[in-house]
């Protein structure tokens, strides 16, 4: 079913200022629409790169003019951006940003005290399909001191303000320990933040992953 121009419904309204909301505030509670969860916001930290790199394609294991691949355990990560009411969003600017597998980040800022691994794009993006969908080819993400592991997300588009979150490895041990993880103080929120890592056989036989991960997002989509 489609929406037309300018019979939007009080009910979608509110959900369109829900998404005004959203770009300015950041709830601890599980926001919902609808009886819909939506994904919770979380914070951007310091490290989205300053400067994006030449290289910022949906493949972060490959960097365009390196001799090898990045090190760390491939996953094949994919997933949909949907709105409350479980439509697509296409054409959304998906972001994605992490540290490599020795625990640092694309940033001149970050003091981790170890060698950055120049074969890791470190960061990607990918604009959404027409069904929602996105993909990416990266690192399974790694712990660092004071953090379980995650993935960075910054949804563009401009349909709705800037959304932006953290992904997280679900039924990991050092989930249950990790502040920003448990800042989302509702289990149902917390587990919509989770993407389910699955290993399967990859190139030669070596073990990769998939992951799979929606956001749900308090916001209308572009009119047809
Ligand atoms: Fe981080």
């Amino acid at each position: 079913m489609s929406m037309r121009h300018g019979h939007a419904s009080p009910q979608r309204r509110r959900l369109v200022l829900g998404a005004a909301a959203l770009g300015l505030t950041s709830s601890p509670l599980p926001l919902l629409a609808q009886g819909v969860l939506l994904t919770p916001r979380q914070t951007e930290g310091p490290f989205y790169p300053p400067k994006l790199p030449a290289d910022q394609d949906n493949d972060l294991i490959s960097v365009k003019g390196a001799s090898a691949r990045a090190m760390g355990e491939i996953t094949h990560l994919s997933g949909r951006i949907l709105d409350a009411r479980g439509r697509s969003l296409r054409s959304v600017r998906v972001e994605i940003w992490q540290c490599d597998a020795n625990g640092r980040y694309l940033h001149p800022g970050d003091s981790a005290g170890v060698d950055r691994d120049p074969n890791f794009q470190g960061f990607g993006h990918y604009l959404t399909a027409e069904d929602g969908s996105y993909s990416f080819r990266t690192i399974r993400p790694v712990p660092y001191p004071g953090r379980t592991p995650h993935i960075h997300f910054k949804l563009r588009s401009r349909e709705f303000p800037e959304f932006v979150t953290q992904m997280y490895i679900s039924g990991h041990p050092q989930n249950a320990s990790d502040m920003l993880l448990g800042s989302v103080r509702d289990p149902k929120a917390r587990a919509s933040l989770m993407a389910n890592f699955q290993s399967i056989k990859g190139e030669g036989g070596a073990m990769e992953w998939t992951a799979q991960f929606d956001l749900v997002l308090g916001v209308t989509p572009p009119q047809a």
